[in-house]
């Protein structure tokens, strides 16, 4: 064991025995409540806080009345997702006024954002707790901490060039996994925050993660889902230089993994090793996202994506050449600084040319740190807001086309889930499609072929076929 792993280990013995006293107080088990914001390595991230508080004898529920812990796992991609949060602290100091035992802990990335850290000490004596990004494996300590003491305790690190591995793990659903492969970013896109708040690029052992997924593989996880903010420049900052490419035909090859999907991708660096190896494999899903966030290679360069969009053209029709039923889907902002009508025009154009099966559409949300923010020549926000409709219009006429391409065919569904329509399961192509059918719940992590019967618009009704 590494030293950190160690003191993992002691910090949740303490954790083990500081919830012990207190649920021996109440006379039953504790219960916890972890509510994520935001993307998919966060959603990640909050398997792990689960993980450990499970570990240190917590109860799992969705229920934030019925927790002694809450636990809310932030997001700051958009200034919304800020404001959501505060909002919601709004509603906890309710519940608090009813239950003075709760304690309240925030984590993740607008935690690593001075001036939301100072706004929480000074206006929102709710909370209990506050980490950040770079010190979550020291959540068994703090957590310890806080159920002793029961004083505010607030540990932020501004960075870090560790990985600790092997921390405890409670997964949301049995048959799939998301699986770190990277941390951080050092791409420095003009209006993203996530460098300042997620820190370098650091990427993790490839037998790290070779042994981890098959250890899901035993465990009966039969789809993972490769994350990092740019996965393409995986292995740059380790020794022993391995490629995305190289270490996505080792997961392909792995006993019992089925399904192996990644995100996200960057255009600037998604080779064509990359496209090679996917299309060689079975196993690794028709699906590429590849954010373009802007069809005007004058915005682009704004944006420092170091691509354009006759470039992002040749690369998505590369693909397709060679992964003839690959999926696309992008995320595109609208109302980036000094952005005209003639490039809005140009994203709209670039939409329609590849014809994304689906795309995430946002709207262009300053962030404080970020180059762009000071810009002079930002997008009155009417405008922006009559840019967005209108993309929204094109991407789901565009989508719609695209989805039904499949119409008719039979084609294996993974169930995930019941459907709130009774009798109804729902699932996904290899494509990243959603897909309800009739069916029980015996299915669910199952594939199963399913024929694609009528197209939604973004996904499909279909029945299973025998
Ligand atoms: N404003 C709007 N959208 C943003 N994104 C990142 N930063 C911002 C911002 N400041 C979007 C990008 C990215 C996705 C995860 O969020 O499209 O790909
Ligand atoms: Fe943000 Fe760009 Fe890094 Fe993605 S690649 S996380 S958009 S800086």
């Amino acid at each position: 064991m590494m030293n950190e792993e160690l003191s993992v280990s002691a910090a949740m013995e303490e954790a083990r025995q500081a919830c012990l006293a207190l649920s021996g107080k109440k006379g039953r088990k504790l219960r916890s409540c972890v509510v994520t914001f935001g993307c998919q390595m966060n959603a990640r991230d909050s398997e792990k806080l689960r993980g450990i508080l499970e570990e240190a004898g917590f109860e799992d529920t969705e229920s934030e009345e019925e927790a002694d812990f809450v636990l809310y796992n932030t997001c700051t991609v958009r200034e919304n997702a800020d404001q959501h949060v505060y909002g919601r602290l709004g509603i906890l100091t309710g519940l608090k006024k009813k239950n003075p035992d709760l304690i309240v802990g925030l984590c993740g990335c607008m935690m690593q954002e001075e001036h939301v850290v100072a706004k929480i000490r000074k206006s929102y004596p709710v909370v209990d707790l506050i980490f950040g990004t770079h010190n979550l494996f020291t959540f068994p300590e703090l957590l310890a901490r806080i159920l002793r003491e029961r004083k505010r305790v607030i540990e932020l690190w501004e960075g870090t060039d560790r990985i600790v591995e092997h921390l405890p793990v409670k997964r949301k659903y049995a048959f799939k996994s998301g699986v770190n492969i990277m941390f951080g970013c050092n791409n420095f896109c003009s209006y993203c925050i996530v460098p300042y708040v997620r820190g370098r690029e650091r990427s993790r052992d490839a037998e790290e993660i070779l042994n981890e997924i098959r250890s899901l593989a035993s465990d009966g996880v039969r789809e993972v889902m490769l994350l990092g903010q740019n996965v393409n420049s995986y292995g740059r900052t380790i020794e022993g230089s391995i490629t995305f490419p190289e270490l996505l035909e080792k997961v392909s090859g792995i006993d019992g993994i089925e399904r192996i999907r990644f995100m996200t991708s960057h255009p600037k660096d998604l080779s064509d090793d990359l496209i090679e190896v996917i299309a060689r494999h079975e196993n690794i899903c028709r699906h590429v996202h590849l954010p373009v966030q802007s069809g005007s290679s004058r915005i682009l360069e704004k944006m420092n994506r170091h691509y354009t969009a006759e470039q992002y053209l040749a690369l998505t029709q590369r693909i397709r050449d060679a992964v003839p039923d690959v999926s696309l889907t992008t995320d595109i902002i609208v109302g980036f600084p000094g952005e005209t009508e003639e490039d809005f025009e140009e994203t709209l154009s670039l939409i329609r040319k590849v014809k994304f099966d689906s795309a995430f559409t946002f709207l262009y949300s300053k962030r404080s740190g970020t180059p762009a923010a000071k810009w002079e020549d930002q997008v009155p926000e009417q405008e922006a807001h009559r840019r967005f409709d209108r993309l929204l219009e094109t991407v789901s006429e565009t989508a719609k086309e695209a989805c039904a391409r499949f119409e008719g065919r039979v084609m294996d569904v993974l169930v995930e889930e019941e459907n709130k329509e009774p009798g109804f399961v729902s699932g996904r192509i290899s494509q990243n499609i959603t897909v309800h059918f009739p069916g029980d719940t015996g299915l669910i992590g199952k594939i199963v072929p399913v024929r694609l019967n009528v197209c939604k618009g973004f996904y499909y009704f279909g029945e299973m076929v025998r």
